[in-house]
């Protein structure tokens, strides 16, 4: 095991995910860790991660300067190749200018660390603090034109230091010098897998959870349902799941969901027909904005209601992801944090949080769902928003409107995966703008909706480009709607791309 010490750099779970990636277990902790509390978890190697501070600022972060004194190797990365290059009496400098971005590395003699590769490489900077004297006993194994003091090491005592970043992919051999670490300098196997993490985590919720009772809310959606499979795992018929069922859901979503959770899994799923409850309180209103509200305060309320009735409940479930907690900026706190899929559940919920995916990154949530048996129709499951097909229907809502989205959604979805292109395209659905053409159909004057294909490749939903379907695939799709679907004439492709657009039409 590879212990990683936070010192708050962006790119620090990179590092444990990256190492995980190699087949080696790595966790994430926080650089107050003591050396003690390290030994005791015995890892075989240490590395302490960048971060935001300068060493010689009074309040920056510090570690427990008895680590370097454990015997087990340690590699610093930027601000932890500094923090490093201090504890051993070496120099470190404010640097005139923050270097960020690519630089040429120019790798010294033969070290360790850069066995068997290119003397010159491209490496990521990300700094302003530079090491500017390496300690002494270390020596000077890379050096780049801003910045002469690149890589330090201490073969003898197992001290690696470098500047740059290497579990940013920019850095052209980053992998290789962490592999070299990893298996030359901690002489890891390589044998961990998915299976080892959940016997791990299933252990830790076991012990977290004792004979007390979990609450999930289920959305069907890759996280909550992988999520809810972990600790069903771990904890069988103490966790009690909810599924709202807002009606405003794709075709065949809430069997699909009811069938795979709680026949297939045998899971304590809750199903809640709150159909009417939404539909009443959406009628007339057309602004997407006041949509989004309405429904996410109507979730809550389903939600509080339904945790009221069960009673003795103590914990609360989350699908949050690494990527999750970045975003909003702070902390794993254990209160309760706005749940990201319906929009915040109440403040004044007493539950203690439990979020076992908190490390992880989606394609390693899949991963794991997987590696549980979750069907792959959920675990490759495209994102669908929480208040889903109500902004799909632009403007007002009408069951009649609901009816044309579902049922053309459906359509798509069979022939995109009739195409084989599921995977390929990151989001794709129908819409229904409030409009209507003319159009003739057996000699008749039509006058009917028009149908909007919105399908996007993206990696994280922030940008995306439109999918280039082919258009064999997009004419069959466009004659099934018009004929399978009533009251549509006309089918249009959108082309743009986000920016300028978004991906949803509301
Ligand atoms: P936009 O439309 O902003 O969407 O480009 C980006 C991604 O977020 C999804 N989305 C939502 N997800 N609640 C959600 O849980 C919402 O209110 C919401 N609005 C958009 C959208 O489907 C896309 O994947």
């Amino acid at each position: 095991k590879i212990l990683v010490l936070d010192f708050g750099s962006q790119y620090n779970q990179l590092i444990t995910r990256r190492i995980r990636e190699f087949g080696v277990y790595s966790e994430l902790h926080s650089h107050r860790l003591t050396a003690e509390e390290i030994k005791e978890m015995n890892p075989t190697g240490i590395i302490l991660s960048g971060g935001p501070n300068s060493v010689y600022a009074e309040d920056s972060f510090r570690c427990d300067p008895a680590i370097f004194e454990l015997d087990i190797p340690v590699l610093g990365i930027c601000y932890g190749m500094q923090l490093m290059t201090h504890h051993y009496g070496g120099k470190v400098e404010r640097a005139l200018q923050r270097e960020y971005g690519k630089a040429n590395l120019q790798v010294e003699g033969e070290p360790s660390l850069f066995k068997d590769l290119p003397k010159e490489q491209v490496v990521w900077m990300s700094h302003s603090d530079k090491v500017v004297e390496a300690p002494a006993g270390f020596s000077v194994d890379a050096t780049s034109p801003s910045c002469p003091v690149s890589a330090i090491s201490y073969e003898e005592k197992k001290m690696y230091g470098v500047q740059f970043h290497p579990e940013v992919r920019h850095s052209e051999y980053g992998n290789e010098v962490l592999k070299r670490f990893v298996f030359d300098i901690c002489e890891e196997k390589g044998d961990w897998t998915m299976e080892n993490f959940i016997e791990l985590e299933v252990e830790k919720i076991r012990e977290q959870v004792g004979d007390q009772k979990v609450l999930c809310a289920l959305s069907g959606g890759v996280d909550s349902s992988v999520v809810a499979a972990l600790i069903h795992r771990a904890i069988g018929d103490q966790l009690t799941c909810i599924f709202v069922d807002h009606g405003l859901l794709r075709k065949d979503e809430a069997d699909t969901v009811m069938d795979t959770f709680s026949e297939g899994f045998n899971m304590n799923v809750i199903k809640v027909d709150a159909q009417e409850r939404f539909m009443s309180k959406l009628r007339g209103v057309s602004d997407p904005e006041q949509k989004r509200k309405i429904i996410g305060n109507e979730f809550i309320y389903v939600f509080d209601e339904q945790a009221d009735e069960l009673k003795d409940i103590d914990y609360l479930a989350q699908g949050t992801l690494y990527t999750d907690i970045i975003e909003s900026g702070t902390e794993t706190a254990q209160t309760i944090k706005s749940h990201h899929n319906v929009g915040g559940l109440p403040e004044d919920m007493q539950f203690k949080l439990i979020e076992p995916l908190n490390a992880l990154f989606k394609d390693e949530v899949r991963a794991l769902g997987t590696e549980l048996g979750v069907p792959d129709h959920i675990v490759w499951r495209q994102p669908f928003p929480g208040p889903g097909l109500a902004i799909r229907v632009l403007g007002e809502i009408t069951d009649e409107k609901l009816t044309i989205v579902r049922e053309s959604d459906a359509i798509l979805r069979e022939e995109v995966k009739n195409a084989g292109l599921e995977r390929d395209i990151w989001q794709y659905f129908t819409v229904l703008p409030d409009i209507r053409s003319v159009g003739v159909m057996g000699d008749a004057r039509t006058y009917d909706y028009t149908v909007g294909i919105r399908a996007v490749t993206s990696i994280d939903g922030m940008t995306s480009d439109w999918a280039r379907i082919p258009y064999d695939v997009l004419e069959l799709i466009s004659t099934r709607i018009v004929n399978e679907v009533d009251h549509v004439n006309r089918i249009v492709y959108d082309v743009t791309s986000k920016p300028p657009s978004t991906i949803e039409w509301e």
